[in-house]
């Protein structure tokens, strides 16, 4: 269960900021309803999930009655009576279930985070730096996009599945940025290459494709023209391209610090959360990391909402509100 943050620090905060609890009770765990006519998240999680859905197909949800209705012009709006966490819940997914079907492509990222800035301790142990509640929520994003994107490192080190076991819904394609190939000595042993969970695809540089294919086979490789410039930098604008030429229309980078630093750094994310977890870490490896402006007036400053979710505080950052 989660709760506000003290008035005192409210008062506080930039003008930009608004302090939210965050719901994190599962889908599968949560009580129907609090009364006969005030509904829960976990009636909400279906519904969410069906517009996602119905978009991807290119429909209309067919939803229940009295539950949400569009407007073109303040989007998805919830009808009746809902709870305190469902209203959190929706409000999070909201952006991204608002989204036009001409502008459907959306790139979502996330991290977990230390105090300090870490991402995993220096030999790369990450399990677990957040609570349950937003493992929960990493789920969930999962389930609502079509693709989860992480970076070699993130497959060497943890061997993830990238599934949404925790939660009701599809698992999104899977797939794995790493231009090189470095990942080579890891494919007997990578879940995502084994597990036959869901479709995953090597993301690499054209100039590795033959190689790519020849170990995994033509439908798991994914070969971008130019994704690896002369000076080793990644141009992921073109990945992204690529992925969406595919159908891939939203994209969540779940990983590592690198990869998400790098579609920062070049502005491919619409959206970035950040769950800040109570722990100090030292010399992990860093999370966000790119060189930055020389003045702090030219630095980011996204506009932002914050939610309590267990000990976690989540920062749900807009980055298309930046200049
Ligand atoms: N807390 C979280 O939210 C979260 C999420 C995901 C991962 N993690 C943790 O983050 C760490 C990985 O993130 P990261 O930022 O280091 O990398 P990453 O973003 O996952 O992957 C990109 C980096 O990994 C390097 N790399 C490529 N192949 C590798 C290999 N076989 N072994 C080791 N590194 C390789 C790449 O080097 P080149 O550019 O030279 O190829 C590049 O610097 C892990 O410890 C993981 O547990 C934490």
């Amino acid at each position: 269960m989660l709760s506000r943050l003290p008035s005192a620090r409210l008062a506080r905060l930039p003008p930009a900021l608004v302090v939210r609890p965050m719901n994190a009770t599962p889908a599968s765990a949560g009580s129907p309803a609090l009364t006969a006519d005030v509904r829960s998240a976990a009636g909400l999680w279906p519904i969410l999930l069906d517009i996602a859905q119905a978009r991807r197909a290119g429909g209309v949800p067919v939803l229940p009655q009295d539950t949400l209705t569009w407007a073109s012009n303040m989007g998805w709006q919830l009808q009746g009576r809902w709870d305190a966490q469902a209203l959190e819940l929706f409000d999070l997914f909201k952006p991204l279930l608002d989204l036009r079907p001409e502008r459907a492509a959306w790139v979502i990222a996330q991290l977990g985070q230390s105090l300090d800035g870490c991402v995993a301790t220096r030999t790369g142990d990450s399990s677990f730096i957040n609570g349950p509640e937003n493992l929960l929520h990493l789920h969930r994003l999962r389930a609502m996009c079509d693709a989860v994107i992480v970076g070699a490192g993130t497959v060497a080190a943890d061997n993830p599945h990238l599934t949404t076991r925790l939660v009701a819904g599809p698992n999104p394609t899977r797939v794995l940025l790493d231009p090189q190939l470095r990942l080579a000595g890891h494919l007997e042993t990578a879940h995502v290459f084994n597990d036959g969970q869901a479709p995953t695809l090597w993301l690499c540089d054209a100039r590795w494709q033959a190689d790519a294919v020849a170990q995994v086979g033509a439908d798991r490789v994914l070969a971008v023209t130019d994704l690896l410039r002369d000076d080793a930098t990644l141009h992921l604008a073109h990945a992204v391209t690529t992925l969406r030429s595919r159908g891939l229309m939203r994209l969540f980078v779940e990983g590592g610090g690198v990869t998400v630093s790098r579609f920062l750094a070049q502005r491919c994310l619409d959206r970035l959360h950040l769950a800040v977890a109570p722990i100090i870490i030292g010399d992990g490896r860093p999370g966000l990391r790119f060189d930055g402006p020389a003045r702090l007036a030219d630095c980011l400053r996204p506009h932002c909402h914050v939610y309590r979710m267990g000990p976690d505080h989540l920062w749900d950052l807009d980055l298309r509100t930046l200049a």
